[in-house]
Order: structure tokens, then C-alpha cells, then sequence
């Protein structure tokens, strides 16, 4: 059966990475959730996607030029052309807390591959142990040095590249990376990629999946995963196929 991760949250209809979208997400009864960790001035892991705030709050700069009693005061509600209210960027504790109260699975992606965080490997890997989380955690980065680190660090943790460009080999990315998986744009993902994939054991999970035949196509073929902003959608797919 296809898994079914939320990508920031159900942030098709909700404020992207907030805990309102994490929450909204968990309702659908998909499996897991996506997130995107940065690192405050203070040096505090939290979770938004962009190295910057301006997107998705209503302040302005980078999220590693602001701490972290700075970010709490910002509004994280924009959702595409929507405002909602009241929505503050989470701290990966207080996700973390969050999900020692259910059973999803949590795919933490490290977001170094632009601003280079030190340590943030060592950070993220002692939290997952504190509170333990182990065995519902994916740790997965587009800097794949990172991924190596990660692995050599914990060679225990679940570990998966992520990629976007065309050609590729997925399966030769995970063994070079050591990692157990690999996490793929589904449009440079080909089909015997993913059955080369799959003989050899190596979970492929796509992103980001939002349209119903496309999450109906994959699904039929097989895919470990579908990383998608509406899960509640791919929820009523995967129910009809
Ligand atoms: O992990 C898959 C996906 O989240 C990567 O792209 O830009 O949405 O973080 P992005
Ligand atoms: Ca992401």
C-alpha cells in the first residue's frame, strides 16, 4: 500500500508547516507528515520551509538572522492567496512533543542545502533520540553530504536523499548515499526507475503529488510513497483504486 505524507502539513488548505496543518493532516488519516527544519540566529530548529520569512509570515528576513522570541511574533498563516490568523512557525520540538500523542510518521527534511547549518545533523538526530522517536522518523535532505553525515552519525536512522533533476539513478544515489530510500520529484521519476527500485527493496516516495490521476497512476504502479498537499484527495484515491 502507498503511503500518504502530507507535504508541509495539509498545506493545500492550510498554513503551510503549522501546527494547524500538521493537526488537519493527522484528521485525514494519512500515515505521515513532511517537514521543513531551518535554525534561528540563537541557534533554536524550526520549522519552515524557506531560508527566509517574507513568503509565509508577516515579517521579513532570514529565519538564521532573526531569534527565536523574534520569529514567535510573526504570523505563519498565509496559505497561497489566503490569510488565516494566529498561526505561529513550530519549533521541531514542539512537533515532536505533538507526535509522541499519535502515530504518524514524521518526514523531517533538512533544509541545508542552501544556508549551510553546522551541526545540524548531530541537532536533529539528539532530538529524534530524546524524544523518542526513532523508529517514525525520515530524515531526508536535498544536500546529500548531508545524508551521508547523517548516516555515518546514526547508521540506524532512516535516511532518504531527495533529488529533482532528470537522469538520475535513483537506486545508484541510495547506495552511494547509504541511504534506505530515496525521495524523487515525480516528474523525473520513470517508471523502470522505480521497478529497478523496488526489486531491490529501496522504498521510493514521490513529491508532490496533487493531482488525483497522477496519485492514481502512481499508486497503481506501486510507489512506497506520495508526498502530497492534499492527503485528504489522495486519501479518497488510494480508497477507490
Ligand atoms: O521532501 C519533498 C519536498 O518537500 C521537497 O521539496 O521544496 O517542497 O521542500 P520542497
Ligand atoms: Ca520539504
Amino acid at each position: 500500500m502507498t503511503q500518504i505524507f502530507a507535504h508541509r502539513g495539509s498545506s493545500g488548505m492550510y498554513p503551510e508547516n503549522t501546527m494547524r496543518a500538521f493537526k488537519e493532516a493527522e484528521k485525514t488519516g494519512c500515515e505521515g507528515i513532511e517537514l521543513d527544519v531551518q535554525r534561528t540566529k540563537d541557534g533554536v530548529l524550526v520549522v519552515i520551509h524557506d531560508e527566509f520569512v517574507n513568503r509565509t509570515t508577516n515579517g521579513r528576513g532570514a529565519v538564521a538572522s532573526l531569534t527565536l522570541k523574534e520569529i514567535k511574533e510573526l504570523d505563519a498563516s498565509y496559505n497561497k492567496k489566503t490569510w488565516f490568523s494566529h498561526n505561529r512557525i513550530p519549533t521541531l520540538d514542539e512537533v515532536f512533543q505533538w507526535l509522541q500523542g499519535n502515530q504518524l510518521i514524521c518526514n523531517v527534511e533538512l533544509k541545508n542545502n542552501k544556508v549551510r547549518y553546522r551541526g545540524m545533523e548531530e541537532e536533529v538526530l539528539q532530538k529524534i533520540a530524546a524524544f523518542k522517536l526513532d523508529d517514525r522518523i525520515i530524515l531526508s535532505s536535498f544536500n546529500h553530504q548531508s545524508i551521508i553525515l547523517l548516516h555515518e552519525l546514526d547508521p540506524t536512522a532512516s535516511i532518504a536523499p531527495i533529488y529533482s533533476k532528470k537522469g538520475v539513478n535513483p537506486l545508484l544515489l541510495a547506495t552511494t548515499t547509504h541511504a534506505c530510500a530515496v525521495h524523487a520529484n515525480y516528474r523525473v521519476m520513470t517508471q523502470a526507475q522505480m521497478e529497478s527500485c523496488q526489486r531491490a527493496k529501496v522504498p521510493v516516495r514521490l513529491y508532490t503529488i496533487n493531482q488525483e490521476p497522477l496519485l492514481e497512476q502512481w499508486m497503481n504502479m506501486g510507489v512506497s510513497g506520495v508526498i502530497t498537499d492534499f492527503p485528504e484527495r489522495a486519501m479518497v484515491v488510494r480508497n477507490n483504486l
